[in-house]
């Protein structure tokens, strides 16, 4: 079995590597516009498996998609990342026309491939991707709800003194400031978080959540790749295993949660056909009000990349 990752700059790599660490499938392949550049981390990465003990070979490709023939899945991370002072938004004009050109290359080698899209504005992109891959609303997804919640888990970890592995949380709308953590459906070991951190605290590491891409940002002057890369590897396992996991994913909406022909972040489930199940789970009046301003603030984005291919 066979994945391709389109984009060997920090989030593709970190994902082609965590994906061959798993040692799920029998290659992966790299792909990027950059002359050398794929070939050289792939070569670079290759040369772990004896370190690390797996055996999925890793191979480059300087934008000839004819390598990519076949795949299972593909990750789409093309794209400029953000720079401080830039929002996810400020990247659509470029990247649209990234994702576009890639999507349609990969669908002629690989028509049956589920599609991973993590090149930003998200929920825009994913958008594009569907557009041009001309495929069911089940094989194109985005990937941010894995890495928000992983965010807002990383710091009530770290605030209430526990175990990562065991938080579990919930978060649903766009890939923006306006994403919706939601302490209702975030637990410890089954234990509502809402028993073990006070309200001010909960609400200090939302706001620091929904903000988490742009405190990296500032940090690093480009966007994260560690824990973008690593989730979108897990999603990329849960496909190929066919594990039937649940996860927050970007997808089209077609009418559940109140919502039509609109990309935002939906709990889903993920197993071999891409998107398997869309999981409609109760929302009091006021997520439901913060989940509509989400959904609103990603359809002006898409309303503009409308615009942009009229
Ligand atoms: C982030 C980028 C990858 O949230 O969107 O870090």
């Amino acid at each position: 079995m066979k994945v391709t990752v389109v984009g060997a700059g920090n989030v593709g790599a970190t994902c082609a590597q965590a994906v061959a660490e798993k040692g799920i499938v029998k290659e992966v392949v790299l792909v990027d516009i950059k002359e050398g550049l794929s070939e050289g981390k792939a070569l670079d990465l290759w040369q772990t498996a004896p370190v690390n003990y797996y055996d999925t070979r890793i191979t480059g490709s300087t934008n000839d998609y004819a390598k990519t023939a076949d795949s299972e899945v593909v990750v789409i991370t093309s794209g400029l990342p953000r720079k401080p002072g830039m929002s996810r938004d400020d990247l659509i004009s470029i990247n649209a026309g990234i994702v576009k050109s890639v999507t349609e290359n990969i669908i002629k080698y690989s028509p049956n491939a589920k599609i991973i899209v993590v090149s930003n504005p998200l929920d825009v992109m994913t958008y594009a991707a569907f557009l041009n891959a001309k495929k069911s609303k089940n094989e194109v997804m985005g990937m941010a709800g894995i890495l928000d919640t992983a965010r807002y888990r990383a710091f009530l970890a770290e605030a209430l003194d526990v175990n990562p592995k065991d938080i579990q949380a919930l978060l649903m709308g766009g890939h923006g400031d306006t994403m919706v953590p939601l302490p209702r459906y975030t637990t410890v070991s089954g234990i509502p978080v809402t028993e073990l951190i006070g309200e001010e605290k909960l609400n200090a590491i939302i706001e620091r959540t929904k903000k988490g891409g742009g405190e990296l940002v500032n940090l690093m002057g480009t966007s994260a790749w560690y824990a973008p890369g690593s989730a979108a590897a897990q999603m990329v396992e849960a496909i190929v295993l066919d594990q039937k996991r649940i996860f927050p994913c970007c997808i089209k909406l077609e009418g559940e949660y109140g919502l039509n022909d609109i990309f935002v972040g939906v709990p889903v489930k993920l197993g071999k056909n891409g998107v398997e199940e869309v999981i409609e789970v109760k929302l009091n009046d006021d997520e439901k009000e913060l989940l509509n301003q989400s959904a609103k603030a990603v359809r002006e984005v898409m309303d503009v990349l409308d615009g942009m291919e009229n």
